[in-house]
């Protein structure tokens, strides 16, 4: 399927909150990407993915290709300033794609879309923190977007199977 006509990203609205956190929570309960407490509550989570200094969007695609109305939420991601007053310029991301959506584009889509957002924001450059180097998928398509690796803390992340394994900092200009 041509993912560019069957995706739609737009930023988020109430009702999409229980959407998100059923992406969100199967993904932090799974422990291996990110480093929240997998227990993290519905409440904690919402109030973090739509903090008040937060753009939050989501990606929809057709259940049918035939029923406009068939529309349901596969993604997520969140663009923000990765520090406060004189770090603001620089934006962090992160994104979520449903587990049983994966490796159809929409992780893809999300990240273009989000490298656009952050131009039309303003932002110089974006990084990402907290990137677990056994994240492959996610490595992966981040280099491809432009991305680097330009730091790593190693042993700094506990995954649920591998144990201790090393973290990036990932980072592009957007200038
Ligand atoms: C990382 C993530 C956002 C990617 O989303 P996605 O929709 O699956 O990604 P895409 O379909 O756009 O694919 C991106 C690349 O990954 C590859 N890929 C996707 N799923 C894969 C899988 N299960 N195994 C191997 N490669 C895979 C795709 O083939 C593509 O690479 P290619 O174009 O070179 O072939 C998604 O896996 C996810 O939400 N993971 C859990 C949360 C997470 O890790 N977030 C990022 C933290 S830094």
């Amino acid at each position: 399927m041509d993912v560019s006509t069957a995706v739609n990203i737009r930023p988020a609205v109430e009702e999409d909150r229980d959407a998100i956190w059923n992406i969100f929570h199967e993904i932090v309960a799974a422990g291996d990407t990110y480093a929240f407490d997998p227990q993290m509550s519905r409440e904690d989570a919402l109030a973090y993915w739509f903090r008040a200094d937060t753009h939050t969007y989501v990606a929809e695609q057709l259940r049918h290709a035939s029923r406009a109305e068939g529309r349901h939420l596969v993604g997520t991601y969140i663009l923000r300033p990765n520090q406060s007053g004189a770090g603001s310029h620089v934006a962090n991301a992160a994104f979520m794609v449903a587990p049983n959506a994966r490796g159809r584009g929409i992780g893809r889509a999300m990240g273009e879309h989000c490298l656009s957002e952050a131009r039309r924001l303003g932002f110089h450059a974006m990084q990402f923190n907290f990137v677990v180097s056994t994240n492959e998928t996610a490595i992966r398509l981040w280099k491809q977007l432009g991305f680097e690796i330009v730091g790593t803390l190693p042993g700094a992340f506990r995954h649920p199977q591998k144990g201790y394994v090393d973290v990036y900092v990932m980072f592009r200009s957007l200038l």
